[in-house]
Parts: C-alpha cells; sequence; structure tokens
C-alpha cells in the first residue's frame, strides 16, 4: 500500500522520537494520557492503575468522555479548545475522572501540545489529589473539632479556617471571621503591633509559644477582652505557609489563680494585722478607761465645784480640760476602729452573733454617700427582697460605703444625666443575699483588675485613697462566709457583687439594740496586765462594785474565799492559766459562776481561742471596752440567769 509505504519511508526517524516520548510518559510517577480528536491514544501504567484497568488494550481509541466525569466534561472541552486557539500549555487544573468501577477520582491535570507519532496530539499529566483532598478533610475535621480554640490565617494575616471553640469564645461566626485579618481577634490597644509580630513569625517559622512571658489577650466580639494562651504552628502546603494558631481561654485559671494568691496574701497581711492590732489594743484599752474616768471625774467635780464654790477661771480650766479628754478618747476610737479593720484580715470568721438588714444597711450607706454620688451620677435602686444576712450592720456599711463610693469616684464630676450607679438587690438560687453596685465610670484596665483587692493598691492621687478600702472589703465579707467579685470593662463600667449568707437564727443573737441597764452589779475583773485591770475598774467603778484579778489562779482563789460576783469580766488570753482554762476549772467546781463569766476579746484570736468562743455561750466584749457593749453583755447575762 501507497500509504504504507509512505508511512515506513519516515519510520526511522519519526519511530525514533515516539519510542523516547514513550519511555519518558511510562517514566513519569504521574498518570499521563495522549489524546487526539477527545480520541485516547496512549496511557501510562500509572494512569491505568489510577483508573483501574488491567490493560492498555481497554483504553486506547476509547473517547475521551468515557472517563470523564460528566460534570467536567464542558469544562475539559472548554480547555483543549483554549489550547488548540493558542497552541500553548494550559494551567493545572483539577479535573474529576470515572474509574472503571465507575468511582470518582480527582487529578490535577496539566495539558501540553504535543506531536506524537507524527502528529499533533494533546498529553495530558494528572496527579492525584484525592489523598490530599482527604488529609486535607482530616485536618478540617481534627480542627474543628478540637476542644481548644484553632485559627489558621495565611502569610497576609487573613484568616482562612476557624473551629467552633474560637467561635464560641470570641462571639464571631466562622462566616464573620473567614477572610477578614486575624487582627479581629486582637485587642485594639494592640493591634498596630500585630502585623509585624506576624511578619516575624513567618520569617522564622516555628512552633512556638506566643509572647513568652506576656500575659496575652484576645478581643471578644462585644469588645471585652479575654486572657489567652496561644501556641503557634507553621504548615506548609502547595498553597503557601500557614499559620495554625491553638487559643485557650485562660480566665477561669487566672481567675482561681488570683483568688489564690489574693488568699495567699491575706493570711500574710491578717498575721501582720493580728500582730499589730494586739499591739495597739492593750495599751488602748486602758488609754481609753483612763480617759472615761477622767472625763466622768472632771463632770463630777465640776459639779460639785459649782455647787460649792464658783470660781470662773478654774471651772473654765476644768471645762477645757474635758473638752481635752473628749477629743483624746475620740482619737483613741478611731485608733480602735482602725484595729478593728486590720482584724478582719486576720479572722477566717466573723463570729455570726449579729444580725443586719440589708436594704436599711444600703439606704443608710446611700443617705451618707449622697453628696459623692450628686454630681456625678443617678442613683438607681431595685431592691428585691434578700433575707437578712449575717453580719454587723456597721461592718456591712463600711463595705458599701466603700464600694459605692469607688463607684461614684470612677465617674468623673459634672455629666450626672449621662452615668448612672445602679444598687440592686436579690436572693439567688441557693438563698444568698446579693447585693449589686453597677457603675458607668472608667472601668479598670485587664492588668489591673488582678490587684484592686490588695491592701494599698490604689489609683487614685495621693491623699484621696489609701487603697485599703476593698481587701478590707474583701476581709469583712468573707470572714462572714461570704464573697465579693466583680466585672469590669474599661471605658464602660464596673459592677461589684457581694454575697452573704442568709442568717438561719439558731444563735443566741441579741436583738439589735438592746442594751438594757443592769443596774449595781457586783464584778470581778480578771487580767494579767495591771494597766488595763486598773483602767478598766476605774472605767466601771462608777456603775458597779469592781474586784480586780491579776490570774486565773487569783480568780479561783476569790471564789474558793466564798467571794460571790454578778459577772467575772476575763481575759482570754492571759499567761499560765488562759481565760479558756480558767472557764473549764470553773465550769467543774463553780458551774454557776462559769455561766456568769463574759470574755473580752484582745485581737488575735487563735483557732483554739475561735473554737472555744463558738463552743461556749457566755457573752463577749472587745478591748478596750465600750460602756454599751459591756451593759449589753451584762444585760444577756441577767437575762439568762
Ligand atoms: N467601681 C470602680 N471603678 C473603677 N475602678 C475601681 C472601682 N472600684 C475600685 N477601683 C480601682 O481599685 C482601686 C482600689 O480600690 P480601693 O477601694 O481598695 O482603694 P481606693 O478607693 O483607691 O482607696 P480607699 O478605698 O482606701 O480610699 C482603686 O484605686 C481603683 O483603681
Ligand atoms: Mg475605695
Amino acid at each position: 500500500m501507497v500509504f504504507d509505504v509512505s508511512k515506513r519511508k519516515r519510520a526511522p526517524e519519526a519511530m525514533r522520537r515516539s519510542e523516547s516520548a514513550r519511555v519518558l510518559i511510562d517514566a513519569l510517577p504521574d498518570a499521563v494520557m495522549v489524546h487526539r480528536d477527545e480520541r485516547l491514544v496512549y496511557v501510562n501504567a500509572r494512569l491505568l492503575d489510577q483508573l483501574g484497568y488491567p490493560s492498555a488494550e481497554l483504553l486506547l481509541g476509547r473517547p475521551l468522555r468515557d472517563i470523564i466525569h460528566p460534570d467536567d466534561s464542558d469544562k475539559v472541552l472548554r480547555r483543549l479548545e483554549q489550547m488548540r486557539l493558542t497552541g500553548k500549555p494550559v494551567p493545572v487544573s483539577e479535573e474529576r475522572f470515572l474509574r472503571r468501577n465507575g468511582e470518582v477520582v480527582t487529578l490535577e491535570v496539566a495539558k501540553v501540545p504535543l506531536i506524537f507519532d507524527e502528529e499533533p496530539a494533546v498529553v495530558a499529566i494528572g496527579r492525584d489529589v484525592s489523598e490530599r483532598r482527604h488529609a486535607e478533610q482530616r485536618f478540617r475535621t481534627a480542627v474543628e473539632s478540637a476542644p481548644s480554640g484553632m485559627v489558621m490565617s495565611d502569610e497576609s494575616g487573613e484568616i482562612v479556617l476557624v473551629n467552633r471553640a474560637i467561635e464560641a469564645m470570641f462571639g464571631y461566626t466562622a462566616h464573620e471571621l473567614v477572610g477578614q485579618p486575624i487582627e479581629i481577634l486582637v485587642p485594639t490597644r494592640v493591634r498596630s503591633l500585630h502585623p509585624e509580630l506576624r511578619a516575624g513569625f513567618f520569617a522564622a517559622p516555628g512552633v512556638r509559644a506566643m509572647g513568652a512571658g506576656r500575659e496575652l489577650y484576645g478581643r471578644h466580639k462585644d469588645g471585652s477582652e479575654i486572657p489567652v494562651e496561644i501556641g503557634l504552628n507553621p504548615i506548609q502546603n502547595s498553597e503557601g505557609t500557614f499559620v495554625l494558631c491553638s487559643v485557650v481561654d485562660v480566665s477561669e485559671r487566672k481567675r482561681a489563680e488570683s483568688a489564690l494568691a489574693m488568699a495567699d496574701r491575706m493570711t500574710a497581711v491578717g498575721t501582720l494585722a493580728a500582730g499589730v492590732a494586739h499591739g495597739i489594743n492593750n495599751p488602748l484599752a486602758y488609754v481609753k478607761g483612763n480617759l472615761l474616768f477622767a472625763q466622768a471625774e472632771i463632770g463630777d467635780l465640776l459639779d460639785t465645784e459649782r455647787a460649792a464654790r464658783p470660781g470662773p477661771a478654774t471651772l473654765g480650766r476644768l471645762a477645757e480640760v474635758r473638752k481635752a479628754l473628749g477629743e483624746a478618747e475620740e482619737g483613741a476610737n478611731r485608733v480602735r476602729d482602725l484595729v478593728t479593720d486590720l482584724l478582719t484580715f486576720s479572722r477566717h470568721r466573723e463570729e455570726p452573733h449579729a444580725t443586719a438588714q440589708l436594704t436599711a444597711v444600703l439606704e443608710s450607706v446611700l443617705q451618707m454617700t449622697a453628696n459623692e454620688i450628686r454630681h456625678r451620677a443617678n442613683l438607681a435602686k431595685s431592691y428585691e427582697a434578700v433575707p437578712a444576712v449575717v453580719g454587723e450592720a456597721s461592718r456591712l456599711a463600711h463595705v458599701f460605703t466603700n464600694l459605692i463610693v469607688n463607684a461614684a469616684q470612677s465617674i468623673p464630676e459634672g455629666e450626672a444625666e449621662c452615668n448612672e450607679i445602679r444598687v440592686a438587690t436579690w436572693t439567688d438560687s441557693e438563698g444568698w443575699a446579693i447585693v449589686e453596685i453597677r457603675d458607668t465610670g472608667c472601668g479598670i484596665a485587664p492588668d489591673l483588675q488582678a490587684r484592686i483587692f490588695e491592701p494599698f493598691f490604689t489609683t487614685k492621687p495621693i491623699g484621696s485613697g489609701t487603697g485599703l478600702g476593698l481587701s478590707i472589703a474583701h476581709g469583712i465579707v468573707s470572714a462572714l462566709g461570704g464573697g465579693i467579685d466583680f466585672k469590669s470593662e474599661l471605658g464602660k463600667g464596673t459592677a461589684f457583687r457581694v454575697r452573704l449568707p442568709a442568717w438561719h437564727g439558731e444563735r443566741g443573737v441579741a436583738p439589735a439594740g438592746a442594751c438594757g441597764h443592769a443596774g449595781r452589779m457586783r464584778l470581778l475583773l480578771v487580767d494579767d496586765d495591771p494597766l488595763v485591770l486598773r483602767a478598766m475598774r476605774r472605767q466601771l467603778e462608777r456603775e458597779h462594785d469592781v474586784l480586780a484579778a491579776t490570774s486565773g489562779q487569783e480568780c479561783l482563789a476569790l471564789l474558793r474565799h466564798g467571794e460571790k460576783f454578778d459577772a467575772i469580766l476575763c481575759d482570754l488570753m492571759m499567761p499560765v492559766i488562759t481565760g479558756m482554762q480558767l472557764y473549764d476549772a470553773m465550769a467543774e467546781e463553780f458551774p454557776r459562776d462559769a455561766e456568769r463569766m463574759v470574755f473580752v476579746t484582745g485581737g488575735a484570736f487563735t483557732e483554739r481561742a475561735q473554737q472555744f468562743l463558738e463552743r461556749v455561750p457566755n457573752p463577749r466584749v472587745a478591748k478596750p471596752i465600750d460602756a454599751d457593749a459591756l451593759r449589753t453583755a451584762l444585760a444577756a447575762l441577767t437575762s439568762t440567769s
């Protein structure tokens, strides 16, 4: 045949070229097919393997559409047309193929025009990406279901992937985040620094923790900041380098840690406070006692002088002395109040002997602080019913006064109409009384939030705050078995919440205001400090008959001698025999007298002293003795006997 002959004539050269093309195609690790006029003219072993055909004969001569996924055939034809028109290879693109058994494989296909067996043909080289697609899918599933937040961004900082934990943590949907710059999750105050840090990471990608040694915060959709820990992992794929950040919300842990650190500090401050308080209380007891005595004496003398022989000069001077003594006593009272405050640091539990009505306390506090509030904010109140709580009204007033003054001071003066301080009460599901004080003031910066309960921490100018307010409030509230916490957002405001246990009324609580007069009594004072004894004696002698003993032994000796007393005022902490031991000894030998003991507590309580006071029903008064408190205690004795 002519045709045959002419072809064979050119054969050696052409055959050699086709042969080397076949060798090359067979050696490629990718699947290769050669087609002409949309019919397959050559396929390599890798392609047969990928499409599941045992031999080339099954495919050669067949139309291309037999192995192309019907949904992709238009696209393939378009690409072929484009190549025919330009005579150039078309870029790599994904095409789906059908395996012999009907399954689908996705190949990334490059197409090149080529002379094959002397005639123009198309070589299509396909790389299997199904495995990669699977891997990507597995990666997405793993990221998606990871318990910690995962967010992936590319080199330009664009978010390409977030998981559910990120959505929950930051309050955005995945849809709102993907495509946005990663800086959307960075607090505005440090946002401008972030691109440079990101560039630094991509310059030397490696697994690392972000911001080593620094506190990191994320920004929630609502603007609040979330303390976080961030791990960075570079991810390399065909599309470039990405960074996968794992984000853990550490708010809970931070809260727990700062509560612990706080407890530690409180213990340390408490020990110090107890020491200081104890050191001050004893001398204060006799300063105050003597002042009272001197005042009363001078009062008497003035009266008798006036009656007998009024000398204006003497009278004037005596009157001045009485005034000075009054002022000195006022000073001593202030020191006593300070000592009481210091002591709240050292007590783990306040003795639950008093009860208070919170709304009454709040109303009186609001009256006292009205001037602070008026020019800064509108006052709003929403009182829901709360149970009576354990605690002394005056101590609780101290807590709320500080919270309200703090709230007022967080708001600048002058725009009262635009600001609000809201005082709310309610009972929570566990029956605790809740008081919330919410302001629209300046808020507390996140990095200061952990410190505000520290003693002496203040951001106020010298002279306007000592920084003791919140630490004392914390001391008082936790001593009552309650709690105090807050939420604050810089620039928006702060809400402090105080939780107090309801009072269940089982203890012998003296009803408020019951400080009846017990009449003249025979008292025995027991204290190891003679100065304290002398001052107490002077103070009490005006109203009672008083005997003094400087030790427990002396007290027992007097009782054994047949002495009778209406009440025995006994210091709790004495050397040799403590007040507690004396009580136990008396309970054996003189049970009626044991019932008549009033314990005088002077500052620091040991663990044992606390347990003791919880065990015995006797009344107690604090040193330095306050006349009203003593009257109440003595009245309690007479009412029970
Ligand atoms: N409602 C609030 N709004 C903004 N910042 C507050 C608020 N309450 C407390 N703070 C911050 O906490 C710090 C400590 O408060 P704290 O009451 O312990 O002390 P102080 O008010 O500064 O001084 P002091 O109460 O002894 O007069 C304040 O200086 C302030 O920075
Ligand atoms: Mg304060």
